[in-house]
């Protein structure tokens, strides 16, 4: 079997932590003991680009118990736990492309090492591997990551992307971007945003980024949350998470945003509103959680406190301009795990946080199985959903249907040991009728 990783000799203590994981996560278990009665994904081949954790690990594992055969990339370069990625080749015979800490060009190799196996079914974090996918079908030469470019005489470009019957993508940033491709009319197979699904944003992205967001800020600085002034910017699902997580440590929260609806919700919620140049002054830590760039820039850096904490928890190292504050800075040294100092021309030091990328998956362990128990059991139910409905959908963006939705809500509950009500035919009759009124 061929892979890429960095040390197999690590391979125990991942399986150790995938198992851990696995407790979990009993909506991902439950689809995994159906899988490998049924083997829907008899032969089917799935690239998956992924943050290579735990959760993730477990979710490989469902898969191929139902047939498939899977090959794991990182959709990040520093998110990768090595363990893992060596417990996934070792025990479970899974071909892993991913080392923590990858450059860009080895980062895009290992996406390629996955597609050139000619997946049928293509599961996606952030849309690295769809995008280079479509730049293969455009034969986007200039765009395409030197990898690639050089990969490519290899295999027949048609048969690569021909074969591919439909894609799923984990989070905001990745389905805008093929939003995007969609509008276009450009898209090549149908997606389904599992990012859209109701068991997916409301939690993963409100719970799992908010506690595992501040989770990596504590392990990279251990600095005390309690009195300070913490800035978010962008109260979307990630943000507003991240906020409530810092208020209930005893912070002063500030919110900045774009949107007038989401600022006043933050205002109601209880939270400081302001513009990003006043809070630039007052902050002792900034988060950025937008999907959006350079939000955090040099005009803000050059407000900020001595000694202002920068972190990013959005998919892409583009939310804090991290080449302006370079510029600006007359040295730059690690001063810790994770921490970056950037001292000024003024003697000013700021810290930067895990290199600007998602600094919870970077610092920590990402976001708790709990939370990813549901994002991945939508993922498991999502390519089932494709390979079913395989030559029937078109290529479009497609939210997950209602009632998978539904049934990994029903399984989470039940699985927590709680019932709720059922509607009562009257009911039914009520709340599908207009002509009842007083
Ligand atoms: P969202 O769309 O719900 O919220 C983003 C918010 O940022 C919006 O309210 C928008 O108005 C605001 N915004 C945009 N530009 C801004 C600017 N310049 N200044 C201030 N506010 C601005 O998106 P969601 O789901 O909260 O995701 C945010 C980012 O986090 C995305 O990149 C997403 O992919 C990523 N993400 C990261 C996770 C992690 O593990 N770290 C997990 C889930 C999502």
């Amino acid at each position: 079997m061929d892979y890429h990783i960095k040390d197999i000799s690590l391979a125990d203590q991942g399986k150790d932590r995938i198992e851990w994981a696995s407790l979990e996560m009993p909506v991902l278990r439950f689809i995994g003991e159906r899988f490998s009665q049924q083997k829907p994904l008899k032969g089917v081949r799935i690239a998956a680009c992924l943050h290579v954790t735990t959760e993730t690990a477990n979710l490989a594992i469902a898969l191929k118990r139902g047939g498939a055969d899977v090959f794991l990339c990182a959709s990040n370069p520093l998110s990768t736990q090595d363990d893992v990625a060596a417990a996934l080749v070792k025990f479970y015979e899974i071909p892993v492309f991913a080392l923590k800490g990858e450059d860009r060009d080895t980062y895009y190799s290992h996406i390629w090492e996955c597609l050139l196996r000619v997946p049928h079914i293509v599961m996606d974090d952030g849309a690295d591997l769809t995008s280079t996918l479509h730049m293969i079908a455009f034969k986007d030469y200039e765009k395409m990551p030197e990898p690639v470019r050089r990969g490519i005489a290899e295999i027949d470009e048609k048969t690569l992307v021909d074969n591919v019957v439909g894609g799923t993508e984990e989070t905001t940033t990745g389905v805008i971007r093929l939003r995007s491709l969609e509008r276009e009319g450009r898209l090549k197979y149908p997606i389904i945003a599992v990012n859209d699904a109701y068991t997916k944003h409301l939690f993963d992205n409100r719970y799992g980024t908010g506690q595992s967001t501040i989770d990596g800020i504590l392990r990279a600085t251990n600095r005390l949350l309690a009195g300070s002034y913490f800035v978010v910017c962008g109260y979307g699902w990630c943000g507003k998470g991240v906020a409530r997580r810092a208020a209930g440590m005893g912070a002063k929260v500030i919110v900045c945003e774009v949107d007038p609806i989401k600022a006043l919700e933050a205002v109601m919620d209880g939270y400081l509103v302001m513009p990003i140049a006043e809070a630039a002054k007052i902050g002792d830590f900034f988060v950025t959680v937008t999907g959006d760039i350079s939000v955090l820039r040099k005009e803000h850096f050059e407000l900020m406190k001595d000694g202002a904490i920068l972190a990013n928890s959005g998919h892409f190292d583009v939310e804090i301009d991290v080449k302006g504050l370079k510029e600006m800075a007359i040295s730059v040294r690690r001063v810790r795990d994770f921490v970056d100092e950037y001292r000024l021309k003024s003697g000013k030091r700021i810290f930067l946080l895990g290199e600007g990328r998602l600094i919870n998956l970077v610092a920590a362990e990402g976001h708790p199985a709990a939370v990813m128990d549901m994002s991945f059991a939508n993922q498991a139910l999502s390519v089932e959903y494709l390979w079913k409905n395989r030559g029937r959908l078109e290529n479009k963006v497609y939210s997950v249907p209602e009632e998978l939705d539904k049934e990994v809500a029903l399984l989470k509950l039940k699985s927590m040991g709680i019932k709720i009500d059922e509607l009562t035919q009257e009911q039914k009759r009520y709340l599908s009728s207009w002509e009842m009124g007083t």
